[in-house]
């Protein structure tokens, strides 16, 4: 069974919302999940032993938190390069950080991807959940590949 690391950065909880359904769709597709705050991240020995990450994080003022660009930073020194990405984010109405990490993820740490990133306004909404768990599950059918 593989293993992903589900980290997110929230102000309000929809982010966190997103990352718990995600972790289900892993779950549903038979691997195991790991959902954390990245504020419990401190060290680049916390991301390894993982298969899979999905960096989730809320847009403000155009942008995804600081917490999430500070753990992009540790990222680049834990060598996850072929590992599988995905990458997740609550917004309003611009919605960049999910894009923005995606693409640190594929251009920087040269992660293999999954189709592209989850961006919800919210996890309750217009059928949210599904979208969610099924994020979760294309992460899981790219484990298995
Ligand atoms: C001060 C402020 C600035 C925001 N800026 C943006 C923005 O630039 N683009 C956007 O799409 N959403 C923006 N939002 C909306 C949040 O992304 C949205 O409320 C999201 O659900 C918050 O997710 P969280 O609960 O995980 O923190 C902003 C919200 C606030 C309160």
């Amino acid at each position: 069974m593989a293993k992903v690391l589900v980290a997110f950065s929230t102000r309000t909880g929809e982010t966190k919302k997103i990352a718990e359904l995600i972790a289900e769709g892993i779950r549903f597709g038979g691997n195991d999940a790991n959902v954390v705050n990245i504020t419990s991240i401190k060290t680049e020995k916390d991301l390894q032993g993982y298969d899979g990450y999905a960096f989730g994080s809320a847009t403000y003022h155009g942008e995804m938190m600081q917490g999430m660009k500070t753990l992009l930073f540790l990222a680049e020194k834990a060598d996850l390069e072929g590992k599988i990405g995905g990458s997740f984010g609550a917004f309003g109405w611009s919605g960049e950080a999910p894009g923005r990490i995606f693409d640190t993820m594929k251009n920087i740490f040269k992660m293999k991807m999954v189709s592209g990133p989850l961006r919800l306004k919210s996890s309750s909404l217009g059928g949210g959940i599904t979208m969610a768990q099924d994020y979760g599950k294309e992460i899981s059918r790219k484990l298995s590949q």
